[in-house]
């Protein structure tokens, strides 16, 4: 085992790259459609609550674990001297792995937009849905298949400049691009702030997103805003025990947490308020779509039909860019800081071999997007035949299933095995009082894990996990 663990070189450095790893995809690429579909206001509020009570108190829990024990998220429940919980790293690893084999191939189709819109955005509005289909190596028109070979290409550059990231260490690396690509990532939401709220006809998505209809909210919708919240929180992955680890003890752990988790949120929401007015005004409240083909389909009529379009089609996919780069990096660092330090293995070879196998296990994801999302490649579609392990059953997976059980045995750990008090006591080596202790302990002992636990059976019982 290595003992120089590496640090931070600065707070900021750490809040960024925090932040970095908690703003991403998730809460531009997923939050807006999901808010829409879930009731606008009803959802926000939801997931308002859930970020309060549930994803706060899994935070500070996860970046105290990991602090107090200076480990890898695996061995960091050894350390403490708990080694019966290490199967919540192990899961937490796991995931890490499923989500960035899938996660850098989005990055790597962002990359290909960011592109698209500087060389030919002409020919994505003339037709935004062939064009999306046409790089997952489909034809709707004659209904001809091929190899993705562009979407792989671009992921393949999308994870190297990632292993080019990780290799440069924690501090050379990860802070330093993170301080450049966060403060990028603002600027950008902002000015498309601006260009929405300026746009004729957004008042009416403003509106939809500012009223709560309960008549969408169901059970589902809970379970989807928590999985929502712990994704785009970046927990129960292994990334905030192992960003944690990296943290130096006079940092004040509470205060972070805050700042990172109001961070995250905000932008959720300001890319809320962009997405889904832009599309009000521009394509008529019934095409706010979700999931992939929304960013990349649908937004191209938005940026059609605004003045400037093309222009903040790049800033666009520049700010998904950024904001998956920073998130896909923390990913992998969870899993290299794993290996490195466990079986003391090089950082570069490790990055490499990591950063491979994720990338040809992602292309399986890519390459099956046309086989089972839109039309078989390898299997046939048309005939009830599909396999849909690399389509939406990995999000499935991960989202809904073990993550959230992941963060379960978080809050058991903290909540009840390591105890609350500890955790306390670790949050205090800045020497200040934690004013929130009691409110915390009850939040980590009772309400998050029972409402993790609520929500993932209510689900199973009620049949809407897959809704
Ligand atoms: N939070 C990131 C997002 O919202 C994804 C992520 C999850 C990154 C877990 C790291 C760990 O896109």
């Amino acid at each position: 085992m290595e003992n120089n663990r590496a640090q931070w070189g600065s707070k900021i450095g750490f809040i960024l790259a925090a932040a970095g790893s908690a703003v991403g995809l998730g809460n531009i690429w997923k939050f807006p459609g999901k808010a829409f579909e879930g009731g606008g206001g009803a959802y926000i509020l939801i997931y308002l609550a859930i970020v309060v009570l549930i994803g706060f108190p899994v935070m500070l829990s996860e970046l105290s674990v990991g602090r107090a024990a200076q480990a890898n998220a695996i061995d960091s429940f050894h350390k403490l001297g708990y080694r019966g919980f290490r199967w919540v790293g192990v899961t937490g690893v796991a995931v890490a792995f499923i989500v960035t084999s899938y996660y850098c191939h989005v990055g790597g189709w962002v990359l290909r937009y960011v592109v698209s819109y500087i060389t030919e955005a002409q020919t994505v509005y003339a037709d935004p849905l062939g064009y999306f289909y046409g790089l997952l190596g489909y034809n709707a028109a004659t209904g001809e298949t091929w190899f993705p070979l562009t979407a792989i290409l671009f992921a393949a550059v999308f994870m190297a400049v990632n292993a080019f990231i990780i290799i440069k260490g924690v501090e050379g690396g990860i802070e330093k691009f993170n301080k450049v690509g966060m403060p990028a990532l603002f600027v950008i939401l902002v000015v498309l702030l601006v260009r929405t709220v300026t746009l004729d006809g957004a008042q009416a998505g403003f509106a939809y997103m500012l009223t709560c209809d309960w008549s969408k909210v169901g059970f589902s919708t809970f379970l989807s805003a928590l999985g929502q919240a712990f994704f785009s929180l970046s927990l129960g992955m292994a990334i905030m025990i192992t960003y944690g680890s990296y943290l130096p003890k006079h940092e004040n752990l509470g205060k972070n947490t805050a700042l990172i988790c109001t961070m995250d949120t905000l932008v959720a929401l300001i890319a809320g308020f962009i997405i889904v007015p832009a599309v009000f005004a521009t394509l008529g409240s019934e095409n706010v779509g979700k999931g992939g083909g929304f960013a990349f389909a649908s937004l191209a009529g938005v940026f059609q039909n605004m003045p400037g379009g093309v222009f903040f089609g790049v800033l666009f996919y520049l700010l998904l860019l950024f904001a998956a780069l920073t998130s896909s990096i923390s990913l992998i660092e969870g899993v290299v800081a794993f290996l490195t330090e466990r079986f003391g293995w090089k950082r570069k070879p490790t990055a490499i071999i990591v950063c491979t196998l994720m990338f040809l296990i992602g292309c399986l994801y890519t390459m099956s997007q046309a086989a089972f999302s839109i039309k078989g490649i390898w299997f046939d579609f048309a005939n009830g035949v599909s396999f849909p392990i690399f389509g939406d059953f990995m999000e499935f997976l991960t989202d809904r299933l073990l993550i959230p059980v992941c963060a379960l045995g978080v809050c058991i750990f903290v909540g009840w095995i390591w105890k609350p008090e500890n955790a306390v006591r670790e949050i205090e080596l800045d020497g200040k009082p934690f004013k929130l202790a009691k409110v915390y302990s009850v939040l980590v002992k009772y309400v998050a894990p029972i409402s993790i636990l609520l929500i993932i059976v209510a689900s199973f019982v009620t049949g809407t996990t897959l809704s």
